[in-house]
């Protein structure tokens, strides 16, 4: 049975409360160099082992996509990937990246594999990202800037590090494992190629108040390291698609600014931290001021939030094509998941349609995912029983 080539992903981060759009314009200043070279090298924890020599490289025609997921979003990769593929028009250029968190490569492989995926390898990278490639005193900080427990996942740090585990991309669209690529991503990657900035993604017409910034701390800090202004008032971004030049990440050694972030928040555990969310804070900050809006479609928000409406214009914005996101606690891959009619079209098959992809709980076993086949159908992925 010929199985259909799809496929997905993204790791989410994001918002937890529901908000509300509020129509605020953002002023926006481009590229400008977040480090001043000149100043203090001495005040960050500078992990020398963290850094990777700036390479020089050819550039390439593909798109390059990264994703990253832990077990417990393992659920929305077959989704992401399947939609992301069935509707572009150039396959052969998409390159995916994928980082699987605390779950080895080959576990993530029979996964897709269980729901009828079947990637090209030329198409799909996976790499492991554990915690144990840091050093552990990063780790400590890491662990301590999680506010919300449930958001602890080393895949939400493993965006700082995507400079290093992929040393051959230059540039690359993040996408969260909770949305569905309704538009070809080529698009997308045409409109980032238009704009200058080293970080792109879409206005989320929040504050920094708004999202549990300690704004009079952080801007006392940002001003002291930068020497620039911290503007109070500007809105963010949402960070479950974004395009980042990871160039200019390398040269600029924005992971040095990223520890230099983990330590100030550890230094404030008296009066609360810099920031109550998780590790989309730091990102906020690094790209303060260096990063540029793109179009509204390519994140659309709060599918997974109750009290959104939906009003006949969400319905038609949300048929419209581009990305929608799950932002908010109802996952449309759990059981009260929220919006689900977007989400199901989306969703391959499993086990060629005749059983159903489980978890092995046999740990003496490299089989990590199982085909539970239908009576009358046998084999890795349940087919015909001739
Ligand atoms: C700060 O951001 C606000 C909101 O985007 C904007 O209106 C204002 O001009 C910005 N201020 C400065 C000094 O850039
Ligand atoms: C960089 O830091 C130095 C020393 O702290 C300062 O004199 C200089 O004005 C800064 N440059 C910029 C561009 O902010």
């Amino acid at each position: 049975m010929r199985r259909k080539l799809l496929v997905t992903t993204c790791i989410y981060m994001s918002t937890f409360a529901v908000m509300m759009y509020v129509g605020v314009y953002n002023h926006l200043q481009t590229t400008m160099d977040l480090k001043n070279s000149s100043s203090e090298q001495n005040d960050s924890p500078d992990s020398a082992t963290l850094y990777q020599t700036h390479q020089h490289r050819v550039p390439d025609n593909n798109i390059h996509i990264i994703m990253a997921t832990d077990l417990k979003n393992f659920a929305g990769a077959p989704v992401v990937i399947n939609s992301l593929l069935r509707n572009t028009g150039v396959p052969e250029k998409i390159r995916i990246h994928f980082v699987v968190c605390g779950e080895s490569i080959e576990s993530m492989k029979q996964y897709l594999q269980c729901h009828d995926l079947d990637i090209p390898p030329d198409m799909i990278e996976m790499v492991t990202f554990d915690s144990s490639i840091l050093d552990p005193d990063i780790v400590k900080l890491w662990e301590h800037s999680y506010y919300i427990p449930r958001l602890k996942s080393s895949c939400n740090y493993a965006r700082a590090y995507f400079y290093r585990l992929f040393p051959e991309v230059s540039k690359a669209i993040y996408l969260d494992m909770d949305l569905v690529v309704d538009a070809p991503i080529e698009d997308l990657w045409s409109e980032a190629s238009s704009l200058t900035a080293p970080f792109l993604a879409v206005k989320n017409n929040h504050g920094f108040e708004q999202e549990g910034f300690r704004v009079d701390v952080v801007s006392k800090l940002y001003q002291k390291r930068y020497h620039r202004t911290f503007n109070k008032t500007a809105t963010i971004f949402n960070c479950g698609v974004f395009v980042i030049d990871l160039d200019y990440y390398r040269s600029h050694r924005i992971v040095s600014e990223v520890e230099f972030w983990l330590k100030m928040n550890a230094r404030f555990p008296e009066n609360g931290k810099l920031w109550m969310w998780d590790a989309q804070a730091i990102i906020q900050l690094l790209f303060h001021k260096n990063w540029q809006p793109i179009d509204r479609k390519w994140n659309i928000e709060y599918l997974g939030a109750p009290g959104v409406l939906m009003t006949e214009g969400r319905r038609r914005r949300l048929g419209n094509g581009g990305i929608l996101h799950w932002t908010g606690d109802f996952k449309p891959f759990l059981p009260n998941g929220l919006n689900k009619e977007f989400w199901e079209v989306h969703q391959p098959g499993q086990c060629s349609g005749h059983g159903e992809c489980s978890r092995n709980e046999d740990s003496e076993v490299a089989e990590y995912w199982i085909c539970k086949c239908q009576r009358r159908y046998t084999g890795r992925f349940c087919e015909d029983d001739k």
